[in-house]
């Protein structure tokens, strides 16, 4: 069994390689990645590294040969119809290669988002379903990392947190929950036994990669509190300028699943938890 995996020099590729090697041989993950210097330490680890840049085709085939499974890691460049082109390149290359097995990393609850990026998810899941080759979508939720944009710092500095009026709820996870959930299917592990123990695997499944419930921007100034020790208040500002509401507006941030949770045979890591890594000042 061969698992190649795309963009595996990132940060959601490399978190779901070393939550892979708890799972399975080392030596049946091969890495595909742009960057065969930055992908060294995979070679350490008994990992086979491949060349594999989504906007020469020629390297994808190459890159793909005897893969039983694929996984696709949607691809970071900021245009997405440049993107659009690029999974193409790589779904084309795949059913060139055999490919037996090809898992995307979509995005959540794609149905009610109206922008770009909705569109670029499905359009991806409608040419992997065109392609006819056994399929799943893992549908990422919104990375909790976008907190960053909120400046907790200040927050923590000042007591008030600052955030655009509205009726927020987000049902963000973090990319280590993702690699682990993800990880979890890449080794079969998590699937549905049926009544009579049988197992039924991951193929032509779609997974809503979302927290279980959805958490408020209260819930977040409770959890900033908690953390530090310090009273923190909310205070919805209409002239708040940030291009995060913009986006947040659009895409469906609120529905929950309880797929991921399962497939990690545990809970999701906690909103308070999830806030350290974006808070850089004492407390
Ligand atoms: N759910 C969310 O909230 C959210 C937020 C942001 C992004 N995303 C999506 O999730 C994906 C994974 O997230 P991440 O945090 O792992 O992002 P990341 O750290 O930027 O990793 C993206 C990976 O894609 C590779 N890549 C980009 N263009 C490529 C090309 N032309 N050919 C081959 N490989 C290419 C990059 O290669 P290099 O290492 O060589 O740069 C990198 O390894 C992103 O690419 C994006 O599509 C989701």
């Amino acid at each position: 069994m061969s698992i190649v995996i795309t963009g595996a020099n990132g940060q959601l590729g490399s978190l779901i390689i070393k939550q892979l090697l708890q799972n399975v041989q080392s030596d049946s993950i091969i890495a595909c990645v742009r960057d065969l210097e930055k992908a060294k330490p995979y070679l350490a680890q008994g990992i086979e590294v491949r060349f594999c840049e989504y906007d020469q085709p020629e390297s994808l085939q190459q890159a793909f040969a005897g893969a039983s499974k694929l996984l696709l890691i949607s691809s970071s460049n900021p245009d997405d119809t440049i993107r659009l082109r690029q999974h193409a390149h790589v779904i084309e290359a795949a059913k060139k290669s055999k490919v037996g097995h090809l898992l995307y990393t979509s995005f959540a609850f794609l149905g009610t988002g109206t922008i770009s990026p909705a569109h670029l998810h499905l359009a991806t899941e409608h040419a992997i379903l065109t392609s006819g080759i056994p399929h799943t979508f893992l549908r990422n939720a919104l990375y909790t990392d976008f907190v960053g944009v909120l400046e907790l710092d200040k927050a923590i500095a000042t007591g008030e947190l600052g955030i655009y009026p509205g009726d927020w709820k987000f049902n963000t996870v973090t990319r280590g929950d993702l690699a682990l959930g993800i990880a979890a299917v890449l080794s079969d592990a998590g699937a549905g036994l049926g009544h009579n123990g049988e197992h039924h695997g991951h193929k032509h499944k779609t997974y809503e990669l979302t927290a279980p419930h959805s958490w408020t921007f209260y819930d977040l100034v409770i959890a900033l509190s908690e953390l530090t020790g310090k009273p923190i208040t909310l205070r919805q500002d209409p002239q708040i300028q940030n291009w995060i509401y913009g986006f947040l507006g659009k895409i469906d941030t609120s529905s929950t699943s309880a797929d991921l949770e399962s497939l990690i045979g545990g809970s999701v890591t906690s909103l308070k938890e999830s806030l350290k890594p974006f808070i850089t000042m004492k407390y």
